[in-house]
């Protein structure tokens, strides 16, 4: 889907997330249109994860503002913000390993349970390796396969902007390839999505804008086809 830059769908304005006395995120600016796919860089601790749980409402800003659909959310829980169209999906993809798939999906659509049927037809085309395990425990699938059964989970809930921790961590690069490859299908479905990575050399093919954080800062954005040729990218994550 080509993203529709004059319509901006999640907007974060000075944000600032302690915990405690460390500052996680300091005044924090950021922007995502609809359609868009925006990744957010960093290394370890540079505060991609507690960005993404604050707009989930997981973790609460000390200052500055989430606005939603022209709706302040800084300060709703996690289900109120789920139900009002974001999903994220965990560094760990937020799969219940003891249950079943089928249940696991199920608990994906629980706020919308009437749709149950229509959202699961359409989850098992687009998965098909889901629909042979539905009743496999979901901690004896494979890792990619978990993997694939949290974008499952997420397309069970209404949302249209998806939220990804680190999707391609520890998977293998035929099984990067195909994770990429099935965000940009999501996206060309109509969600909006925004992905932390630190596998910045595929994140960057498949993205339309860049967000670089460091200690906590947004130090760098922009276009993905800028950002790719920028002294400190290439620096910093292409090792030249
Ligand atoms: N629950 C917590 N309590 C105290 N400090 C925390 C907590 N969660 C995160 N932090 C700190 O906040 C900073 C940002 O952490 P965060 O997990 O957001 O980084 P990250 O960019 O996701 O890193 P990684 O790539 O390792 O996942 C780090 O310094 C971390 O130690
Ligand atoms: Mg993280």
């Amino acid at each position: 889907m080509a993203p529709n830059r004059e319509k901006i769908i999640l907007k974060i304005e000075n944000m600032t997330v302690r915990y405690g006395p460390i500052f996680a995120l300091k005044k924090v600016n950021l922007k995502i249109a609809q359609g868009e796919i925006v990744v957010l860089i960093g290394s370890n601790g540079a505060g991609k994860s507690t960005l993404l749980k604050s707009i989930i409402g997981l973790e609460k800003p000390t200052e500055g503002h989430i606005i939603y659909q022209e709706k302040e959310i800084s300060l709703w829980g996690p289900d109120h913000i789920t139900r009002f169209g974001i999903f994220l999906i965990p560094e760990d993809g937020g799969i219940f390993r003891t249950l079943t798939v089928e249940e696991n999906l199920q608990l994906g659509a629980y706020h919308f349970f009437s749709q149950y049927q229509e959202r699961i037809e359409v989850v098992i085309k687009l998965f098909p390796v889901l629909k042979e395990r539905l009743k496999q425990v979901a901690g004896t699938l494979s890792g990619g396969e978990q993997r694939v059964l949290a974008f499952g989970k997420a397309l069970m809930s209404n949302s249209r902007i998806l939220m990804l921790d680190e999707p391609s961590i520890g998977l293998s690069p035929k099984y990067i390839v195909q994770i990429f490859e099935t965000i940009q299908a999501l996206n060309q479905r109509g969600y909006t999505i925004l992905l932390a990575e630190q596998n910045v050399i595929q994140a960057s093919k498949y993205a339309n804008r860049i967000y670089v954080l460091e200690n906590g800062q947004i130090v760098l954005n922009g276009n993905a086809s800028d950002l790719r040729n920028h002294p400190r990218i290439k620096e910093a994550y292409f090792g030249s």
